[in-house]
């Protein structure tokens, strides 16, 4: 996992260098993508294609690849890293600076484009779940943009850890939006609920194969906005990501979610998303 991609060079991981001046450095300015590969082939894409592009446009960042050219630079590096499940961070920044000033136009170079291929974390799917807490949401609010500027998610996620939490649920006027780095379902009643996609809630690939999923089977699932009360009496809570996939709640705010157990639902619907991966690698 050392061959890094960082405009247009393929590197050793210590090569790769980017100056002091580069926006990302000195502003957070940018986007970036988390894509998980499986058996070698970037698992849904054309979503994190179209999601990227959606984030360049917001922050006013031209670049006119297609999707099959990010595919060929993400093949190649996949390609170098001898990988077959990981992990790719796609990282693009305004580019350098000629002098420290928040107006875009002081920048001389194409936008920095940097990609890295990392383990994926191994997720269980018998899983014995994880442990949540709430917190207010203190991030700004175009929370759509997947942006590095992650200082209030890093520090959100530290108060989850200490109090040996695995993740926090943010809270924003009395309804739970989404984890620091994961999306949020709860089972009510039989009924799968998600927030809606607002510009408070990153729209995550996995959140959007789920609805996929359970809509295809006839599953009662539905975006409706979710209040702190409905949160702390679901029957079942699950945080979802490209990392963790579908991960089980079994206790908030030190109170057991359901049966302090993973729920029959979620049983159901991991076991659904697996046949899913299963399936288009055997066409693929
Ligand atoms: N984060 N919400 C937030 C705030 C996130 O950071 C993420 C993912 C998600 C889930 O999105 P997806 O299903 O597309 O991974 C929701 C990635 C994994 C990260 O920051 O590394």
């Amino acid at each position: 996992m050392n061959i890094v991609y960082l405009n247009g060079q393929y590197l050793s991981m210590n090569d790769a260098k980017v100056p002091v001046m580069d926006r990302g450095f000195l502003f957070g300015d940018g986007v970036y993508e988390y894509i998980p590969v499986y058996h070698g082939i970037p698992f849904q894409f054309q979503k994190h294609f179209k999601r990227l592009q959606t984030s360049l446009e917001k922050i006013q960042i031209t670049i006119s690849f297609t999707e099959r050219h990010w595919l060929d630079i993400l093949a190649k590096l996949i390609q170098k890293n001898a990988g077959n499940h990981l992990a790719i961070y796609l990282h693009i920044t305004r580019g350098v600076a000629a002098k420290r000033d928040l107006a875009i136009n002081q920048v001389f170079t194409e936008p920095t484009i940097f990609a890295a291929c990392f383990p994926l974390p191994t997720v269980s799917h018998s899983e014995a779940g994880i442990k949540a807490i709430t917190l207010e949401d203190i991030r700004w609010a175009w929370c759509y943009i997947k942006a590095p500027t992650l200082l209030p998610n890093i520090l959100l996620r530290q108060q989850a850890l200490d109090r040996k939490a695995d993740e926090a649920i943010l809270i924003r006027n009395g309804e739970a939006l989404e984890g620091t780095q994961s999306n949020l379902f709860i089972v009510k009643n039989g009924h799968v609920l998600t927030p809606p996609k607002t510009t408070f809630v990153l729209g995550g690939i996995t959140r959007d194969l789920i609805l996929e999923i359970a809509r295809g089977k006839r599953e009662p699932i539905e975006e409706t906005p979710i209040s702190v009360a409905m949160l702390k009496t679901a029957d079942e809570i699950w945080l979802t990501s490209s990392s963790r996939e579908i991960a089980p709640v079994i206790q908030l705010d030190d109170n057991p979610v359901g049966n302090g157990k993973p729920g029959q639902i979620w049983q159901k619907m991991i076991k659904a998303f697996q046949s899913y991966k299963q399936e288009l690698f055997k066409v693929s």
